[in-house]
């Protein structure tokens, strides 16, 4: 098992590399990436999220091509698919609401999963309850904070994304810190991605994460970021 790195010089090691050795990465190693994948904060955390990694040599071959045959893809040792489905909240929910009984949490936190998610997560046929939902939310929304969503599926589809890119990022740092290296695509056919894994329609394949040893040249050059003060807003 590879000895793992301090978080800082494992984010300072990673960089999206286009070019892998011809050098196998041992399952382990994804595996504990794996593992620090699914301990990323999430929303409500439903872990509305899935993790295809793709082993065969012909399925491999065929998401390279749905890759665009990108050279990250295509010299890579794995390929792992990240996927957010806002529906599978219906599959966290009875294990969620076991846990906040048994961990006797506050009684608004056991409605919050009883009553409030079931209703937040759904958006009925055709997005049906989205008015209904809008209308809870603007009219009281006029005169103090509240929430703006999700109403919709797209709006479902969103929350899901971000909880998804969160388990991403954990997933490359998981690696980086072991020693390999990743490149994060989202140039590749979605709609044929989403059929190759026999996904729903609601689900959205958020990134496809090359993971290998990088080549001398693997990069394009050094990092570039613009100055910290341009991105960083203080108020
Ligand atoms: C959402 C997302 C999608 C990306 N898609 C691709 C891609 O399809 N192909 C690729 O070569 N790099 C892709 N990248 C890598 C970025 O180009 C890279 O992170 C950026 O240029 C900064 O370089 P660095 O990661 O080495 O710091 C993607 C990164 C992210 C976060």
């Amino acid at each position: 098992m590879a000895s793992s790195m301090d978080f800082f010089d494992a984010v300072r090691a990673r960089r999206s590399i286009r070019r892998f050795l011809p050098e196998p990465v041992p399952p382990e190693v994804i595996e504990k990436a794996l593992d620090a994948a699914i301990l990323a904060p999430n929303s409500s955390n439903t872990q509305t999220w899935d993790f295809h990694w793709v082993r065969t040599p012909e399925r491999k071959a065929r998401l390279v091509e749905l890759c665009l045959g990108q050279s990250a893809a295509r010299t890579a040792s794995d390929l792992m698919v990240i996927v957010a489905d806002p529906r599978t909240w219906r599959r966290s929910l009875p294990e969620l609401q076991a846990w906040v009984r048994s961990v006797g949490a506050p009684r608004p936190v056991q409605v919050y999963y009883d009553k409030l998610i079931p209703f937040t997560y759904r958006w009925g046929f055709l997005n049906s309850l989205a008015p209904i939902k809008w209308l809870i939310s603007f009219l009281p929304g006029l005169f103090r904070p509240m929430p703006r969503g999700p109403h919709t599926r797209r709006d479902g589809q969103e929350v899901a994304i971000k909880s998804a890119a969160l388990a991403a990022e954990n997933f490359v740092l998981a690696i980086s810190a072991q020693g390999y290296d990743t490149c994060m695509m989202e140039g590749f056919d979605a709609w044929r991605v989403r059929r190759m894994l026999g996904l729903g329609s609601a689900a959205s394949v958020v990134m496809v994460i090359a993971v290998g040893r990088s080549a001398p040249d693997g990069t394009w050059g050094p990092q570039l970021r613009l100055d910290r003060e341009k991105v960083i807003h203080r108020s």
